[in-house]
């Protein structure tokens, strides 16, 4: 077994009485798919700002690559290999979408000159961004809001790349070429963990399915056990799997 390059450790957080993380242990391996689903509110965008420093826990470590970055700020643990996506797409609307992805390539990969601009071009043609590589971040579809958001942490040159609703809003053939550039990513060694709840979207994609409900995982394992688990569905009752999230 590789090391795990992201392990939490009892990590708990509570705004006032709302608990959303409780005790809560997880491991990544290297390259491992993860799918992260559970009710709005469950904590799950609160449990990605934790992992990328946005967020402070309560109590509780955040090991990445084999390093404690509980109290590491944000752009040292995208310099160190978190990529990571906002729920609500945060591009520079003023600038283009070669120049957010720009950005990313010389603030959290650390590139400078040619090197960042060749890395900035490869992940937009990898993204499917080059097309509007001159276009505006705030005149852009939500697909290609979307994938700018990916190609943004794609840019930082990530170990894992942790995806939050990307699907959400999206049609089923738009779902389709998302996921494919999400594996994409994956098959160049990149570990995911997707919070979706495109539930399709989400089985085309992981190896590995968590439910996150009262602060803690309630099911994690093979994807359609977890589907089949009766706590998961009880959670889920009268709410399809597949209804779009709000952008809580
Ligand atoms: N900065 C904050 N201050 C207070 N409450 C917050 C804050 N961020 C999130 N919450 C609350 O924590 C709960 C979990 O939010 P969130 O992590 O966004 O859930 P999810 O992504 O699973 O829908 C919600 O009740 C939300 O209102
Ligand atoms: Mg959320």
């Amino acid at each position: 077994m590789p090391d795990d390059l992201l392990r939490l450790d009892g990590l708990s957080k509570s705004f006032g009485q709302v608990v959303v993380a409780d005790a809560l242990d997880l491991r990544l391996a290297p390259g491992e798919t993860l799918g992260i689903v559970g009710p709005n509110g469950a904590g799950k965008s609160s449990l990605f700002a934790m992992i990328s420093g946005d967020l402070a826990p309560d109590s509780g470590r955040v090991v990445f690559d084999g390093e404690d970055v509980t109290r590491v700020p944000p752009h040292q643990r995208a310099r160190a290999g978190m990529g990571r996506t906002y729920q609500i797409p945060r591009p520079f609307e003023g600038m283009t979408v070669f120049e957010n992805v720009l950005v990313s390539a010389t603030g959290a990969a650390g590139l400078r000159g040619r090197a960042a601009a060749d890395a900035a071009a490869d992940t937009l043609e990898r993204a499917g961004l080059l097309a509007v590589a001159n276009t505006r971040g705030g005149a852009l579809t939500l697909l290609q809001r979307k994938r700018l958001e990916v190609a943004r942490a794609m840019a930082a040159s990530p170990k894992v790349l942790l995806l939050d609703e990307v699907a959400g809003g999206l049609t089923d053939p738009e779902v389709v070429e998302l996921v494919e550039l999400v594996r994409a990513v994956n098959a160049t060694g990149v570990a995911i963990v997707w919070i979706e709840h495109v539930v399709h979207a989400l089985t085309a994609t992981v190896d590995r399915l968590a439910c996150l409900a009262g602060g803690r995982l309630v099911a994690d394992g093979e994807p359609s056990a977890v589907l089949a688990d009766p706590t998961v569905r009880e959670l889920y009752l009268g709410h399809a799997l597949t209804v779009e999230g709000d952008v809580a």
